[in-house]
């Protein structure tokens, strides 16, 4: 059965949600047919896929190419594409413009949007116009070079703000949030605070679901976060495999 923003709102409680990152259509089976219920085209393509440094420069139209790469691949998982660098902070025609062409010309079927309090009124209004949302709070890689990139909610002021950032977007509406590198010994306090369920990244296991980019969960990533624990290491095989077909090809006798 294809998996919806409404079905995965009902699994809290239920049992664990299960998410990854896809990016083109290679991943986005190997995603599937591992067992992920929803599949995130992150705005991670620019550091991960597009060699960028961070993710401030991937745009509207990087995130709709990848993102049809994905909807085209798989049909029966939520695709929830992100609203890139910067764009949460437009006018609302502006917004809803971008999330509809990420429905329309990416074939997403909701849209993440990094923010709290301050995003709220947007979220709540394009949840009114029945684009599904998906939050962002905790560490928010898009306002690193603003903020940094360091560990959410190790003060009192910060465990108030997330508390505070939760509520809001949930109040707004979103069918699920996710809530990067929190400590993870507040993590059940975000996740009991809310109505919908909490994906973490690097957040420990008091969530409702877990998140990873899946360079990091195979071993695609030279250098993974400490929390990815990469189940694979497909890039040290795939060098492997370069250097003896290479070896194959040197040989004077293959010639
Ligand atoms: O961009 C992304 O891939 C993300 C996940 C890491 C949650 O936001």
């Amino acid at each position: 059965m294809k998996t919806t923003a409404r079905s995965v709102r009902a699994l809290k409680g239920v049992r664990p949600l299960v998410c990854l990152t896809a990016y083109d259509a290679a991943t986005a089976r190997m995603a599937a047919e591992g067992g992920a219920d929803l599949l995130l085209v992150g705005d991670s393509l620019g550091t991960v896929v597009l060699g960028l440094p961070d993710t401030v420069g991937v745009t509207l139209d990087m995130m709709i190419h990848h993102t049809a790469a994905v909807s085209r691949t798989v049909r029966d998982r939520l695709v929830v594409a992100d609203l890139p660098f910067g764009v949460g902070h437009d006018s609302f025609s502006k917004v809803l413009n971008a999330c509809r062409r990420l429905l329309q010309d990416g074939g997403a079927q909701a849209v993440k949007i990094e923010g709290g309090t301050s995003l709220a009124p947007v979220i709540r209004r394009l949840v009114d116009a029945g684009v599904p949302i998906m939050g962002h709070v905790g560490l928010m890689p898009q306002r690193s070079r603003a903020r940094g990139l360091r560990r959410q909610g190790l003060t009192p002021g910060e465990r108030s703000q997330l508390i505070a950032d939760a509520r809001a977007i949930d109040d707004a509406g979103v069918f699920s949030m996710v809530v990067e590198c929190v400590e993870p010994s507040f993590m059940p306090s975000v996740t009991a605070a809310v109505k919908a369920p909490t994906v973490g990244i690097g957040s420990g296991r008091g969530c409702d679901g877990q998140v990873l980019v899946i360079h990091d969960l195979l071993g695609l990533t030279p250098e993974p976060p400490p929390f990815a624990r990469p189940e694979a290491r497909l890039h040290r095989e795939a060098v492997a495999a370069v250097r003896r077909w290479a070896a194959k090809v040197r040989r004077p006798s293959s010639r």
